[in-house]
């Protein structure tokens, strides 16, 4: 994207990610480039309350097309989605939010020749019996509705770029930790919720083992990875929706053990429950080297550094 570029429109912009990467958009294309739309209202007085907000269903394809017309969207990162928690809750609801969803997006940038639709994957791409280090490319088998929804669009991403030539471009993103938005219902949501117990001097009751393993990111470089490929020349990318990315990679005692550098008392108390098989079926980390490649994926924090700003922005948020 350049400074001309006409407008962005984001999904889902007042969750987990949306909250903070349309912020980053805003900052880098100007305010009035950034159009925001989720079916919840950003908070009022959050700087994300100072954008144009649209309520938007995006399965509603009639108000959807409006938006995009009306603002002369340019672009969509198409956000909104049912995570893997939720979506074991309601299968259908997920798919179609998803699915329907993500469809909407791919007609709106072939009818209105959008510039590019940026749509994320997911870990929850891989099921039981895919390698510690997942590859990028490989057997996939998920065993949640939202891992079958995300393989779906990236399957969808190939096909529209084939067919209609959309270009289309997602990363399969891990856990996502974060200090402004809390994750709305996900599997690797413990890697949130720990940090607001150590904070306020609480213990924590986690739902997965104190071994479980998962790839993971922390916000800055979830947003780094969203604009880098955005923005990646076309001729040099290999994949569409479907780019592994990595960062860093812990199991719980790992991440509790560096919390307690700061809080030496603090306690997780081990409770798993049906999220443990989800967290079972996903990878140790995944293999970037296409992304590395094709676009220069290289992300700055380490769990060290992540624990240590996460503290610190939590600390400020609720002391
Ligand atoms: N954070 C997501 C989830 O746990 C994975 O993409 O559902």
């Amino acid at each position: 994207m350049t400074k001309e570029t006409k407008k962005i429109l984001v999904t889902g912009a007042c969750g987990q990610i949306g909250s903070e990467l349309a912020l980053k958009l805003s900052e880098l294309y100007g305010k009035n480039n950034v159009v925001i739309s989720d079916v919840a209202e950003p908070k009022p007085g959050s700087a994300l309350a100072d954008l144009t907000f649209e309520y938007l269903d995006v399965t509603d394809f009639a108000t959807f097309e409006s938006v995009v017309r009306k603002h002369n969207i340019d672009t969509i990162v198409h956000l909104a989605a049912i995570l893997s928690v939720v979506g074991e809750q309601n299968p259908q609801k997920c798919w179609n939010i998803n699915i329907s969803g993500t469809l909407n997006a791919f007609n709106l940038g072939v009818k209105y020749e959008l510039s590019k639709v940026f749509v994320p994957s997911s870990i929850a791409v891989w099921g039981k019996g895919v390698p510690k280090i997942a590859p990028q490319d490989g057997i996939l088998k998920p065993t949640t509705m939202y891992g079958v929804t995300k393989v779906t669009i990236e399957l969808l991403g190939d096909y529209y770029f084939r067919k209609f030539g959309l270009d289309c471009r997602g990363v399969r993103y891990p856990g996502i930790i974060s200090a402004e938005t809390l994750p709305g219902g996900g599997t690797t949501d413990y890697a949130v919720e720990i940090f607001y117990s150590a904070v306020k001097g609480e213990d924590y009751v986690c739902f997965v083992r104190e071994d479980t393993r998962l790839p993971m990111m922390y916000m800055p470089d979830c947003i780094k990875a969203a604009i880098d490929l955005i923005n990646a020349p076309k001729e040099k990318l290999t994949h569409h929706c479907d780019y592994n990315v990595g960062s860093m990679s812990f199991d719980v005692a790992s991440l509790a053990k560096e919390i307690q550098k700061y809080y030496p008392n603090f306690k997780v108390i081990y409770k798993p429950d049906f999220r443990q098989e989800i967290a079972d079926s996903w990878p140790d980390d995944v293999d970037d080297s296409a992304a590395r490649n094709d676009w220069g994926w290289k992300p700055e924090f380490d769990l060290e550094r992540m624990v240590k700003d996460m503290i610190e922005k939590l600390k400020a948020k609720l002391l």
